[in-house]
């Protein structure tokens, strides 16, 4: 029997990842974080588009097709590649933070990415976490959830990460990082972060990473 395709979208900080990571375990799925390729985009900008301290986008729109960017399954974990070199930790940093939104609103890289992310998801069993995936990516997905909760609970929720991530920043950067971005997401022209018509909105401010697991769960039929 075919298994389920699941879209999860939400503000940044809601948990999609490590909640879609636990749902994937749970019910035999692949889970794809597709805010990593977005921020792998980002790294290789930062690392081959710079000109005098600004972004070149133009640069950047011409190097895309060279761009060797996706998972590998490594001990049980998905692990980012960009050209060779594992990424994961380096995409994480508050630099790529901070530059990621203005990346993601470029048409070029939004296109980009869209035939990687489909094709990922074409045989099914996959639970994918985004901004735009119940709407634009994978607006067939059997199962759609928007997550949302109170800038100050995510902001918690962020700063607490990056620290047992060993980096160094304060409360107001990661709070201003994170309204800034979810401006920038929203407001975009090309698939900007909105709850799909047919998603279950969950706004998780008072409940935690297993309470909101199970409510998923709880709309989730056998398969
Ligand atoms: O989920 P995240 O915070 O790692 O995502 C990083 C950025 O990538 C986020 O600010 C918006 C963008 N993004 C997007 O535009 N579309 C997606 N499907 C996933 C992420």
């Amino acid at each position: 029997m075919r298994k389920p395709v699941i879209a999860i979208d939400g503000f940044s900080s809601t948990g999609k990842s490590s909640i879609s990571k636990v749902i994937a375990q749970k019910l035999g799925l692949i889970h794809l974080d597709t805010g990593a390729l977005y921020r792998g985009i980002t790294l290789f900008a930062i690392q081959n588009c710079m000109d005098q301290g600004t972004l070149n986008m133009p640069l950047l729109f011409r190097s895309l097709a060279g761009i060797d960017l996706g998972f590998r399954l490594e001990n049980e974990e998905l692990v980012l590649y960009l050209n060779g070199v594992n990424v994961s930790e380096d995409i994480r940093q508050p630099e790529i933070s901070d530059q990621v939104s203005l990346i993601a609103k470029q048409p070029e890289v939004r296109e980009f990415l869209l035939d990687t992310q489909r094709n990922m998801a074409a045989a099914g069993g996959v639970i994918m976490d985004g901004r735009d995936i119940g709407t634009v990516v994978l607006p067939d997905a059997d199962y759609k959830f928007f997550l949302t909760a109170s800038v100050d609970e995510r902001t918690e929720r962020r700063y607490l990460e990056l620290k047992h991530l060993g980096i160094a920043t304060d409360k107001l950067s990661v709070k201003e990082n994170l309204i800034n971005r979810d401006k920038t997401d929203s407001e975009r022209k090309v698939a900007p972060l909105k709850k799909a018509d047919d998603a279950v909105v969950i706004d998780n401010t008072e409940l935690n990473k297993n309470e909101t697991i199970d409510l998923i769960l709880s709309f989730i039929k056998e398969f």
